[in-house]
């Protein structure tokens, strides 16, 4: 059968202008397009199966025909349901791809596609949140034990793989490419901090000087979400549980607060702990009038929108990605993308240099498991990678960095004098 009839895919005919995108993508992408390239020359990826699970848009699909052009077998699905561009799923299946995946196809269809990922068999996963891998542990043990590695891209991800391992059902080295210095540091932090502010403003054709913004979470994107906030002249009102992130988030000169403080103030509420249900059922009453909630997260139900749903006495679609649950009297409670994470169900995702630096941990977390250079459990990628990896990026502005001195070596031999 021929790759278009084994993919799943909406419509073919949309890929020229995915062709474009994907341009696009590789114009910004220098370390993909050069840094990896080179890498994976050596042929490691030569005829081996590569199922890649992350957002379906412009810069996995340049991922993806950058391992296909090294000799891979390439699979793709999206990580989410909401977040697929058929446009780029069409360019990937017209330049010879197998892709699953079709925009708001709903969970069932989503998780059937993902089986048929399952059912290619593949050697090593790129995974996003761990998706692909936990349904092959759960619905294809047979094929999950050929797995030869997995290399994961976020921070919930990278826990429920771990909880995996400790469970003894995890066959295979997985990399935690998460917590690369080069992934969390920018993507999630700039990354998510920019698209997400830039998605909830797009969405809502809003103003964010003047405004006051709920964040739950102050990890690595709570911080970029909330600096974000900042710079446009918005107020961030930071909610979190851990009290160390607390003290930062008012260091950092943020406000910081719990739900009962934040949420009767906040204009904005965006979500950011990995977590399910941040916002709850009893959370929704305490909320201003016409408050809009976002997540960033990676969970769709960081926000119960089930709950909130079940609460409305009405409900209505006010604009594009923007639903409104009428609360009783005049009180409403609006929520963007479905819940689902806002800056690429609602926007256009992480900008293109951002995902230049995750995919090119990506790309070679992957080229390593291939060399059978990661050991069994969940790895962090080698600090010698990660500093690689920064290198080229500054050699691509053409930063140069200083060589440490020998004369700058501070011993304790001065102090110990000639006796030691
Ligand atoms: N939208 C995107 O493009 C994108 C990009 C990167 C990561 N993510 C996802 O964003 C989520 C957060 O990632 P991270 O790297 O910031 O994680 P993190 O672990 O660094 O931060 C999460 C923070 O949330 C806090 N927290 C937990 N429960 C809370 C609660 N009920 N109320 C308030 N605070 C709470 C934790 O104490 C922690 O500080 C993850 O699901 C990750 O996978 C999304």
């Amino acid at each position: 059968m021929s790759v278009v009839n084994n993919s799943r895919i909406s419509d073919i005919e949309l890929a020229p202008q995915g062709h474009l995108a994907i341009e696009w993508a590789r114009r910004h992408s220098p370390l993909v397009d050069g840094f990896l390239r080179e890498r994976l020359n050596d042929g490691a990826l030569a005829g081996r199966r590569v199922a890649v699970v992350v957002h379906l848009e412009a810069k996995t699909a340049f991922l993806a025909t950058v391992l296909a052009d090294a000799g891979a077998e390439v699979v793709v699905a999206g990580s989410n349901p909401h977040s697929t561009r058929d446009e780029i799923a069409a360019a990937l299946v017209d330049r010879g791809i197998e892709v699953h995946s079709t925009r708001g196809s709903g969970y069932p269809a989503w998780e059937k596609d993902l089986l048929a990922i399952a059912d290619t068999g593949p050697e090593f996963i790129i995974d996003d949140g761990a998706e692909l891998t936990i349904r092959m542990a759960n619905h294809r043990p047979d094929l999950f034990a050929e797995l030869q590695g997995v290399t994961e891209q976020t921070t919930t991800g990278v826990s429920r793989l771990v909880e995996l391992a400790n469970r003894g059902r995890l066959p295979c080295p997985a990399l935690a490419a998460n917590d690369a210095a080069c992934k969390h540091l920018f993507d999630n932090k700039y990354g998510t901090g920019q698209s997400t502010i830039q998605a909830v403003l797009n969405l809502t054709n809003m103003l964010m000087a003047g405004k006051d913004v709920g964040i739950l979470g102050y990890g690595w994107v709570g911080r970029g979400i909330a600096a974000h906030v900042r710079a446009l002249g918005g107020t961030a009102w930071v909610v979190e549980v851990d009290p160390v992130k607390g003290l930062e988030a008012f260091m950092d000169g943020h406000r910081v607060g719990d739900l009962d403080t934040v949420l009767p103030v906040a204009d904005f509420v965006i979500t950011a702990t990995g977590g399910r249900r941040a916002l709850s059922r009893p959370d929704f009453a305490k909320m201003k009038g016409g408050v809009i909630l976002a997540n960033a997260g990676h969970h769709d139900l960081e926000i119960d929108v089930e709950a909130l749903a079940d609460e409305a006495v009405d409900f209505r679609v006010v604009r594009e990605g923007i639903d409104e649950y009428l609360l009783g009297g005049d009180r409403s409670v609006l929520v963007l993308a479905n819940g689902a994470l806002v800056n690429i169900a609602g926007g256009l995702g992480h900008p293109i240099e951002i995902m230049d630096l995750s995919f090119a941990v990506q790309g070679v977390g992957c080229h390593e498991l291939a060399r059978g250079a990661v050991a069994e459990g969940v790895q962090v990628i080698d600090g010698s990678i990660d500093a690689e990896i920064a290198r080229a990026k500054l050699a691509f502005h053409s930063i140069s960095l200083e060589d440490r001195h020998a004369h700058q070596e501070d011993t304790i031999d001065d102090l110990l004098g000639p006796e030691g």
